[in-house]
Parts: C-alpha cells; structure tokens; sequence
C-alpha cells in the first residue's frame, strides 16, 4: 500500500514534466533525429530540429503546435481548421516567403503583434505583401531559424550589435539585389569606410550600426518622409549621439560612392604624400652619401698629404 502511494506520488511529481515533454516529444522523437535536407515543394528544408538547442531557445517552453497550428496530432494529420483566423490570414500575406508552413511564419504575430506590423508595413515587408516578391527581409532573415531564437543582446544572435551588421550585409552587399530595386550599391562599403565603421570595427561601444540610423523593424525608404533618413529627420537621428547637431553637420553621413572631384582630389593627395615622403627620404640619403663621400676623400687627401710629409721628410 506505502509503495503504491509512493509510485503514486512521484508520478504526480513528474506530471508537469511530462506535460511539457509530451507538448513537443511527439513531434522531436522524429525531427530530433532527422537528419538532412529534403526538397519541400522545390525549397530546401531542415528537418531536423536539435531539441537541446531548441529548449534553451527563447522559445524553450513553448509546444511545436504553438507556431505549426495546423499540426495537431501526430503524424501530420491533414489540416483540421483550427488555425486563429488572423494567422490564417497574415499566413497568405506571407506564403511567398515561407518554405514549407506559411503558419508558423505568421504565428509570430499572436505574441510579437506591434513588431510584425511594423515589419509588413517596412520597406521589406512592402516587398513581399504589396509586390508580391520575396526578396524583402522577414524575422527569419534577421533572427534566424525560428527554433534557435535567442535574446537581442545574447553573443550567438544574429541581430545583436556586433552581429546585426552582418546580417543586413548579406542582402545589401549584395550589387544584383541593388541593382534590381535602384539601391545605391555601394552602402556596405561606404559603411565601413566611415568614421563610424572603422569604430565599430575596433570595438567602439556608442558606435553606430545600421539599425541606429535605420531603425530595424519599421525600416522605410530614404525617400519616405517618415525614415529617420529623410532630409530633415536626420537632424533628430544624428542628434542622438552629436547634441547640437545641424543641417550643415548631417550632410557628412552618405552612402552615396563619392563623386570625381572629391575622388580624384583624394588620389591626388596621396600621390602628393608619397612624392614629399619620397623626395625626403631621397634628399636624406644623398646628403648622407655626400657626407660620407666629403669624410672619405678627406681621409684619403690627409692620408696622402701624411705619406707625402712622411716622404718628403
Ligand atoms: C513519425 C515521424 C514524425 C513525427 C512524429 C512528426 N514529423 Fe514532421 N516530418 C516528418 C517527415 C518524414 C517529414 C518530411 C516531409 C513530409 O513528408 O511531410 C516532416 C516534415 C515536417 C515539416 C515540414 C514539411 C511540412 O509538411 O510542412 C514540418 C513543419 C513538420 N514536419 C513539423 C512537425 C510537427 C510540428 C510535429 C509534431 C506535431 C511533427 N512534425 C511530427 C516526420 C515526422
Ligand atoms: C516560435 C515558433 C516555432 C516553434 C515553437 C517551432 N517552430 Fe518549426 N518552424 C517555425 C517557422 C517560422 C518555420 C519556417 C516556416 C517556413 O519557412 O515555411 C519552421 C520550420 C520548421 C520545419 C521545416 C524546416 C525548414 O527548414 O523550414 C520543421 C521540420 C519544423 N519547423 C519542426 C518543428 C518542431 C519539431 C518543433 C518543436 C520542437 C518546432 N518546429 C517548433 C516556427 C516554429
Ligand atoms: C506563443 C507566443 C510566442 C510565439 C508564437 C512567438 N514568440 Fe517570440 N517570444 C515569446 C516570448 C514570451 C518571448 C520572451 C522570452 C523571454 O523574455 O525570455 C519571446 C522572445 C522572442 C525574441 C527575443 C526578444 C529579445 O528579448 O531579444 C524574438 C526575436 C522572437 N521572440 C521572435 C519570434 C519569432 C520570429 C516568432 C515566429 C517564428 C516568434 N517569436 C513566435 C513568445 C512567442
Ligand atoms: C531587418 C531585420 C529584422 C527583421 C526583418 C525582423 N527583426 Fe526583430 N529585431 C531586429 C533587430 C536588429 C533587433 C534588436 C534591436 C536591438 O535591441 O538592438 C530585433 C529585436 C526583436 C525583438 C525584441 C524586442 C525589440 O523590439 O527590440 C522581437 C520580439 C523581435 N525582434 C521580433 C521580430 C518578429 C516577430 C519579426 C517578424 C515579424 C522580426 N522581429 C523581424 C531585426 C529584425
Ligand atoms: C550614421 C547613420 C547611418 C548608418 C550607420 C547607416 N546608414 Fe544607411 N543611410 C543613411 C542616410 C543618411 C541615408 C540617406 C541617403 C544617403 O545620404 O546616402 C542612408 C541610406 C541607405 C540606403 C538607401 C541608399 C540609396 O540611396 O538608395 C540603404 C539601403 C542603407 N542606407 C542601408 C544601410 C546599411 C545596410 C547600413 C549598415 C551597414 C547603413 N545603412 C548604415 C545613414 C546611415
Ligand atoms: C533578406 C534580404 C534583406 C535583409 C536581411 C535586409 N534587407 Fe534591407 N532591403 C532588402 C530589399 C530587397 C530592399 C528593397 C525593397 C524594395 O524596394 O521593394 C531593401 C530595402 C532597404 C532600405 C530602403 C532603401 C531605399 O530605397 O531607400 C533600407 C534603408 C534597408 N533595406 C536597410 C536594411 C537594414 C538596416 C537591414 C538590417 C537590419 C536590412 N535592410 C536587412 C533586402 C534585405
Ligand atoms: C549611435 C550613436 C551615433 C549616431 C546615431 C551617429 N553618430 Fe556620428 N559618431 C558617433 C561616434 C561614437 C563617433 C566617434 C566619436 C569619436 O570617437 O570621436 C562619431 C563620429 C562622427 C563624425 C566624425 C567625428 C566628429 O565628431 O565630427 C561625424 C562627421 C559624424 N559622426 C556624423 C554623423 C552624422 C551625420 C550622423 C547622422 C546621419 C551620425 N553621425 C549619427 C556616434 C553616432
């Protein structure tokens, strides 16, 4: 009877364990040891699921079906229509970018609703609702696999300030993609070769990236009047770091590929630098050679004069 109550107590222990568990162990008995890459309706997909990385995910806690509505019971049984209506339909919004489950991507939206409409009303999002492409950037772009998300500031994630550069970069160092949509191509380059970049590259904490001047979810056009890019917006986005900042001192932050004269003046300046430095050092070394030659034949002339006393003498 004590050992039965006790059988019986440790179960109960271990409910809410299994509670959980039995929320994602169906699915992770196959996709954890899934390995490899499928073709999905012409897209390539991951099956695996690393159920380790993903209970440490920050969405650890949450049960596969939380974000795959559509599945419900194992294995893939055919849709049962229990989908929320609204991800339902952001997941048409969204089914150009998505690879295998427009849900799951939508999902995103029942508990990150103010960042998800922020990103389908961003100049990326734009891309893929109202021109129907999927070149635009949507959260996994920027996060990464949706199973692995980790916090803004933690050192693996994509979009934490010394990764974030990164992860715009693979899509705006990229000329074609510019050239597709008139974007000035040379902003990654422009970037690091700035003031900013180089300090950012050196570690400098209050430098900034991207996302300081662009924002990150709501990002708009530079021709948009709410981008913290147009004209006179960019008094308020550079007065944030350079108080008393003007429209004379926002001028001096542009991705724009510099035009003949300043290029051609700064090629000219270094090719005055390299000829002054050569000319010194040329100057140096035949004084030097000089001096040596006036100590040399002075030696030679005394020792001559010597031999010649010496002779005479
Ligand atoms: C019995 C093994 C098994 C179980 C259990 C299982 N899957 Fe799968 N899953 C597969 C296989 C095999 C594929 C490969 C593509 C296919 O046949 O649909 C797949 C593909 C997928 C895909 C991508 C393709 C698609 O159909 O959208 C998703 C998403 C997915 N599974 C989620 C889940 C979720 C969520 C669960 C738990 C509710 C789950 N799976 C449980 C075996 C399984
Ligand atoms: C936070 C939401 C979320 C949770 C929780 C979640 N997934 Fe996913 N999953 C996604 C999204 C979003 C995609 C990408 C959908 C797409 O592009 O079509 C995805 C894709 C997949 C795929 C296809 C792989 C691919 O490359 O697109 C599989 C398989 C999958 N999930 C299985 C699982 C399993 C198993 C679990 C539970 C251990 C799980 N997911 C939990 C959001 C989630
Ligand atoms: C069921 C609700 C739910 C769903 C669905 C969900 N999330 Fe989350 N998400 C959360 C919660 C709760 C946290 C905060 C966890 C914490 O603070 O530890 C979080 C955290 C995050 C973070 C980290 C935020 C930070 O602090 O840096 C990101 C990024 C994120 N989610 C993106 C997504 C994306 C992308 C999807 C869709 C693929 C998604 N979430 C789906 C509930 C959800
Ligand atoms: C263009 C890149 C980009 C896209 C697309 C994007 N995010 Fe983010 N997200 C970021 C960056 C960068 C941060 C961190 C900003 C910081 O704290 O420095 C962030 C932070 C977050 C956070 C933490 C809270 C906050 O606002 O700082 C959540 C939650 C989140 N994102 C969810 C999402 C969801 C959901 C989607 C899709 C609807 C999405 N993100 C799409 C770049 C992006
Ligand atoms: C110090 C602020 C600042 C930083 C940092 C910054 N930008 Fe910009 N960006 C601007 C301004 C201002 C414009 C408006 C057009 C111009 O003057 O070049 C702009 C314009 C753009 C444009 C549109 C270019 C065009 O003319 O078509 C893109 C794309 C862009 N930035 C991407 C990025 C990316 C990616 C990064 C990070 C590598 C970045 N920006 C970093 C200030 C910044
Ligand atoms: C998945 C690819 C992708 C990623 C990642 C991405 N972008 Fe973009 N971005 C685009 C595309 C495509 C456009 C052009 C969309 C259009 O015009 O339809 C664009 C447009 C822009 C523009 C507007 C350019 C203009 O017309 O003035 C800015 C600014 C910008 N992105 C900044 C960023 C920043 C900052 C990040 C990182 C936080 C980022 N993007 C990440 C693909 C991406
Ligand atoms: C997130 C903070 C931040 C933002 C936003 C920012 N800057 Fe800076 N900026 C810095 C830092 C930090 C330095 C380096 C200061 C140093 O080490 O002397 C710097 C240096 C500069 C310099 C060269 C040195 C100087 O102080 O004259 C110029 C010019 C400049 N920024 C212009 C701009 C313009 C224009 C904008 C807006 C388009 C802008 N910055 C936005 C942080 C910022």
């Amino acid at each position: 009877m004590v050992k039965r109550i006790s059988i019986l107590f440790c179960f109960l222990l271990l409910l809410p364990v299994f509670a959980h568990a039995e929320d994602i162990s169906g699915c992770i008995v196959c996709h954890n040891v899934m390995a490899g890459k499928i073709d999905f309706n012409g897209k390539v997909i991951d099956l695996n699921v690393d159920a380790k990385r993903f209970e440490t995910s920050v969405h650890g806690a949450f049960a596969c079906t939380e974000c795959h509505e559509r599945f419900h019971e194992n294995p893939h049984v055919p849709p049962d229509s229990q989908v929320t209506p609204e991800v339902e339909r952001l997941s048409e919004e969204v089914a150009l970018k998505a690879k295998a489950d427009p849900v799951a991507l939508a999902a995103c939206s029942k508990c990150h609703n103010e960042e998800y409409r922020d990103v389908i009303d961003s100049v990326h999002g734009k891309n893929i609702v109202e021109e129907g492409k999927s070149d635009g950037a949507l959260c996994l772009d920027c996060h990464g696999s949706a199973h692995y998300i980790t916090k803004s500031t933690d050192k693996d994630s994509p979009v934490n300030k010394w990764k974030v550069v990164d992860t715009c970069g693979r899509c705006h160092g990229k000329e074609e993609l510019a050239k597709k949509y008139g974007i000035e191509a040379n902003v990654m380059k422009s970037y690091f070769e700035s003031f900013h970049g180089k300090k950012h590259i050196l570690g400098h904490k209050r430098a900034p990236t991207c996302v300081n001047c662009h924002g990150y979810h709501a990002i708009k056009s530079k021709d948009d009047p709410t981008s913290p890019v147009f004209g006179t917006n960019k008094i308020k986005t550079c007065g944030k770091c350079h108080k008393g900042a003007n429209k004379k001192f926002v001028a001096a932050i542009t991705h724009k590929e510099p035009g003949p004269i300043p290029h051609y003046a700064e090629k000219g300046l270094i090719i005055l630098t390299i000829s002054v430095i050569a000319f010194t050092v040329l100057h140096v070394l035949l004084e030097a050679y000089s001096d040596l030659r006036d100590v040399l034949f002075r030696r030679r002339k005394e020792v001559e004069h010597e031999e010649g006393k010496e002779y005479s003498g």
